[in-house]
């Protein structure tokens, strides 16, 4: 089940025929509840950067065939996807422009977290990759080759709030210079040597770990220009649901949809706090335990014009 299923259907309200965008389509959990609740003839276009699980999506989605569109990309470039998914509709008058709803579930998906060979695991031996696209860019090992120590320890810092964040640079340095950094298992027993807490309630490397994805996949920089654009995509009464995983995370969703819902800009919130997975939940699924889900609904015009329409 996906992380907070029930949450997100009941918020995001898909009705039969009605166009959603899923940003985060990963393994395409959210996006067969959608679909199945926008029968017979709604859409989705399901946007990933990580090419692997969208090959997954493909798969689980194939039931609803010319329905679902998948896409390969970063979600910063949301609007021309959104764009080229509408394409028949934009310019052809089309009276309501836009989407009923997009979602993203941010972070990283248990696809790539199961899969050693991806490096996003400090419980497993892999490379020091942690891509969400592995056709480009530089792995998390080169990442950490190429920064000063200061860099790295101030990145390592205010990504994660690592308390112990100078020491693990200036140890990540030392073990790339003495070439010892080749693998998941070295980077995470290296963290437990240098901050000298194994034993809390959090595995010692997990701040580190989370603070070099985040690095090397741009998340705070393609967050924001996700939420810079999205909201235009929505029609009046349209959806934007956003899960966090992380505090910082939240706090960025938290102020862009402040920002949105203050008079005049177009939107209400439909959570005044984040919403939070249940305890029957987090037992079934630990890795929903950080889930914040937050959601925001475009106002419909006074005068009953859709407020998107000029931006189409
Ligand atoms: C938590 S998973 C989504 C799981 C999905 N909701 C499901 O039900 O299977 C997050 C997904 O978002 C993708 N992702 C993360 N950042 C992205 C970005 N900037 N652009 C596009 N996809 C991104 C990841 O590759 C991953 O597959």
């Amino acid at each position: 089940m996906p992380v907070l299923a029930a949450e997100v259907l009941r918020l995001l309200a898909p009705k039969p025929g009605e166009a959603f965008i899923d940003a985060t389509v990963g393994a395409g959990g959210h996006a067969a509840l959608i679909l199945r609740a926008t029968a017979p003839d709604g859409r989705l276009l399901g946007l990933d950067r990580d090419a692997e699980a969208l090959a997954v999506a493909r798969r689980r989605l194939a039931e609803f065939g010319a329905r679902v569109t998948l896409a390969h990309g970063e979600f910063r470039d949301v609007a021309i996807r959104a764009r080229e998914f509408l394409g028949g509709e934009e310019g052809s008058g089309a009276a309501r422009p836009g989407v009923d709803g997009v979602l993203a579930d941010l972070g990283v998906s248990s696809l790539q977290l199961d899969a050693p060979e991806r490096g996003f695991s400090f419980r497993a031996e892999g490379p020091i990759d942690m891509r969400m696209d592995r056709s480009r860019g530089p792995t998390a090992g080169e990442v950490i080759a190429a920064m000063a120590e200061r860099d790295l320890a101030d990145a390592i810092h205010d990504l994660s709030d690592e308390r112990h964040a100078r020491r693990i640079a200036r140890s990540l340095k030392a073990a790339v210079s003495a070439k010892a950094l080749k693998s998941t298992r070295d980077l995470a027993d290296l963290i437990v040597r240098a901050t000298g807490y194994a034993h809390g309630r959090a595995h010692a490397a997990t701040r580190t770990f989370q603070a070099l994805r985040m690095l090397v996949n741009d998340e705070t920089g393609n967050l924001a220009l996700f939420l810079d654009a999205a909201p235009g995509l929505l029609r009046a009464g349209g959806r934007l649901a956003v899960i966090a995983f992380h505090s910082g995370e939240d706090r960025v969703v938290k102020a862009a949809f402040r920002r949105l819902t203050e008079p005049g800009a177009g939107f209400d919130a439909l959570t005044r706090k984040p919403v939070r997975p249940t305890t029957e939940e987090t037992t079934a699924n630990p890795r929903a335990r950080g889930a914040r889900l937050r959601t925001i609904v475009r106002r419909e015009a006074e005068d009953g014009e859709t407020p998107a329409a000029e931006e189409w």
